[in-house]
Order: structure tokens, then C-alpha cells, then sequence
């Protein structure tokens, strides 16, 4: 029999980063290929990056920038600019799945990525700090067991 552990807590804050890690070796397995990628591949990728930004921002949303509390000073700015990316996020990877050239495509895919890690930045040194100051740890917990639920890991059970 295995021996009893304790389940750690599942902080929303630290599941949402390890996603940003994760994406941010994507961006770095594409940048490095896509120069040879013909464009079915390039469009390819970014269909993969479309499932997973997309899954990524939709849980960001309804989860943790729902929690924060809009009316604290700056807070509804950088919330309002946050999803003025996801959807900017959105039209771009629209915009590339239409692309009939390879050298635009490319282009298309790679601002995408530019974009993006800016964007993970800004809400790591902004949101994420802002999160952590005004949520208590039950709360990020409670955030983080829906969002394990959401994804099917086996914490969530
Ligand atoms: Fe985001
Ligand atoms: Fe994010």
C-alpha cells in the first residue's frame, strides 16, 4: 500500500504560470523551425497554438481576472487590457488560418508569439502579484481545484 500524502494545494496562480512555462517552450520549438516550415506546417502550428492560447485565456478569464476585485485603482485598466489581448490573441490566430503565403504566414506567427510573451510578462509582474495580495490561499486553492477540474488532472479528484 502506498504510503498516505498529503495533497498539496493547488494554487490557481502557480497552474496558470506552469502553462505560461509551458507555452513559452512552444513558442521556442516553433521560432527555431518555422524558417524551413512550409506553410501547411506553419499553419499547423498554429492550429496547435490556437487550442491551447485559447484554453489557456478562457480559464485566465473566467477564473482568476473574475475574482479580481475591478473597482480597486488600475485594477478594471489592466483587466480591460488583458482582454483586449485574448481577443487580440484571437483575431491574429483567425487572420493566419485564412493566410495563402507562406513568407505572410510565417510573419503572422511569429507577431502572434511576440505578442503573447509580452503579454504572459505583463500579467506575471502585474495580475499574477495582484492576485496573490488580494485572493488568501484558500480562495487560490479553490480557484485552482476548478481550474485541475477543468483540465482533467487527477489532483482535481
Ligand atoms: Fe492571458
Ligand atoms: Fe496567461
Amino acid at each position: 500500500m502506498l504510503p498516505f500524502i498529503p495533497r498539496p494545494d493547488l494554487d490557481v496562480i502557480d497552474l496558470l504560470l506552469g502553462e505560461h512555462g509551458c507555452l513559452l517552450s512552444l513558442f521556442r520549438h516553433i521560432e527555431m523551425r518555422l524558417p524551413n516550415l512550409p506553410l501547411a506546417d506553419v499553419l499547423s502550428a498554429g492550429e496547435t497554438l490556437e487550442s491551447l492560447l485559447m484554453a489557456h485565456a478562457v480559464e485566465e478569464d473566467q477564473l482568476l481576472f473574475n475574482a479580481l476585485p475591478a473597482e480597486q485603482t488600475g485594477v478594471k485598466e489592466a483587466l480591460a487590457a488583458m482582454a483586449g489581448e485574448h481577443n487580440e490573441q484571437r483575431r491574429m490566430l483567425e487572420e493566419l488560418r485564412e493566410e495563402t503565403e507562406v513568407v505572410l504566414a510565417r510573419g503572422r506567427l511569429l507577431r502572434l508569439i511576440e505578442l503573447t510573451r509580452e503579454h504572459f510578462a505583463v500579467e506575471e509582474r502585474i495580475l499574477f502579484g495582484l492576485a496573490k495580495q488580494v485572493l488568501d490561499d484558500e480562495r487560490r486553492s479553490a480557484l485552482g481545484r476548478e481550474f485541475a477540474r477543468r483540465r482533467g488532472l487527477s489532483q482535481a479528484h
